[in-house]
């Protein structure tokens, strides 16, 4: 059976990926600090999949324990989404952000190196593109980051990129996600996001559930369909589903290579709203507001390197992303406990 150390497995993310790769008939060793997550994930995966994956509570910072999880186990190839995600944080607190996503990645990857194990999947994003030029924005296009997070995403794109470079026996895929919503069909598995959400799917979640009064739109003056934001929303069971075909093809073919996962759709933000209404079956009030600084006006995947290297493409569209999101916030009104 071909193992997959996930890092960050009990995460939003992580977490999906995990179950799905259960499910694919891959046995998954769970790597987590439990930083921004809890065990009761694990029980959770257990009721989707019937396998409690064995876990590691650990820090990426921790090089022992890191030696230790690859010298207990035969580790075939790693999928690492452990690190911190929040963009305004990380220009508050940036060397402890450099230090969780780069040292710790470092460490990961020299244990990996040390234990033969030279088969990665990481977790970029497509803030790695800024502003991009055109629509839809593919992998060959410039890369430039505004905030210390989406720089930790490049310099770690940059490191394993040099680390293949030095040692053909490396097989790296950079996934750039786009923006993952919604959560698991069964309402067990979903994002659980610490105090005020920043991001749009869980911010109108908690106006839906009566806990926020109303959703602050970012502007509605950007050249756009109804001048709100664009934004490539993604299922996160499709992006689970791209990390399997991903681990595969990272199985079967050496070097490092960049892929977008997205749905090559682009929605707007009153769009979004409105299919978040016809989920929760009420209407959501909203306010114009200026817009958010560092925001863009329209962001989407061009998809086709998915497809043709992986044979993947997402398969939820934002009806069903809205359902999901509503249905585990209506069953999970304290989080994941
Ligand atoms: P998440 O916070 O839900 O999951 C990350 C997990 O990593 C958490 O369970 C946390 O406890 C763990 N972690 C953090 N630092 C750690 C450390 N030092 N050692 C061990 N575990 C640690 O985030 P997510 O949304 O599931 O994102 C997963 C990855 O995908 C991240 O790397 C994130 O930057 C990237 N990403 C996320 C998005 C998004 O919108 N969610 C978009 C693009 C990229
Ligand atoms: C943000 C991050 C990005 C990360 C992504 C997915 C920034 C600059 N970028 O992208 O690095 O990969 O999340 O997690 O933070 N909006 C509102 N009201 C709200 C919240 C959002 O109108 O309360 C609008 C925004 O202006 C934007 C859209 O909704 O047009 C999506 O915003 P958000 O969910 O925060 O994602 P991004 O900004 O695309």
């Amino acid at each position: 059976m071909t193992t997959i150390l996930v890092t960050g497995g009990t995460g939003y993310i992580g977490s999906h990926t995990a179950a799905a790769l259960i499910q694919s008939g891959y046995e998954v060793v769970i790597l987590d600090n439990l930083y921004n997550s809890n065990e009761h994930v694990l029980e959770r995966i257990q009721t989707i999949t019937g396998v409690l994956p064995k876990f590691y509570q650990c820090d990426i910072l921790d090089k022992a324990g890191l030696k230790k999880i690859f010298d207990e186990n035969k580790i075939d190839a790693v999928i690492h989404f452990a690190g911190y995600k929040a963009v305004g944080e990380s220009c508050e607190i940036p060397l402890t952000y450099y230090e969780n996503n780069i040292s710790g990645s470092i460490n990961l990857y020299e244990a990996m190196n040390d234990a033969g194990v030279k088969t990665l999947v990481f977790s970029s994003s497509a803030t790695v593109y800024g502003a991009p030029k055109s629509v839809p924005i593919r992998e060959d296009f410039p890369t430039h980051t505004t905030n210390p997070y989406g720089s930790t995403k490049l310099m770690n794109e940059m490191i394993l990129a040099d680390v293949c470079a030095s040692d053909p026996e490396w097989s790296v895929l950079l996934l750039r996600y786009f923006n993952p919503i919604g959560a698991h069909q069964s309402g067990l598995l979903g994002e659980v996001p610490n105090g005020i959400p920043n991001n749009l799917v869980p911010y109108i979640a908690r106006v839906a559930n009566g806990t926020l009064e109303f959703l602050r739109v970012w502007g509605n003056d950007y050249p756009t369909v109804d001048g709100t934001g664009v934004r490539d929303y993604i299922h996160v069971c499709d992006l689970a589903d791209g990390h399997i075909a991903a681990v595969k093809y990272a199985l079967e073919h050496k070097g490092a290579d960049y892929i977008n996962l997205g749905t090559g759709n682009g929605y707007s933000v009153l769009q979004v709203l409105h299919a978040y209404e016809k989920a929760c079956g009420k209407e959501l009030p909203y306010k114009i507001m200026e817009r958010r600084p560092g925001d863009i006006a329209t962001c989407y995947a061009d998809t086709e390197k998915a497809f043709k290297l992986l044979g993947w493409k997402a398969k939820y569209n934002i009806d069903d992303m809205c359902r999901d999101s509503w249905n585990f916030t209506v069953k999970n009104p304290d989080g994941i406990v």
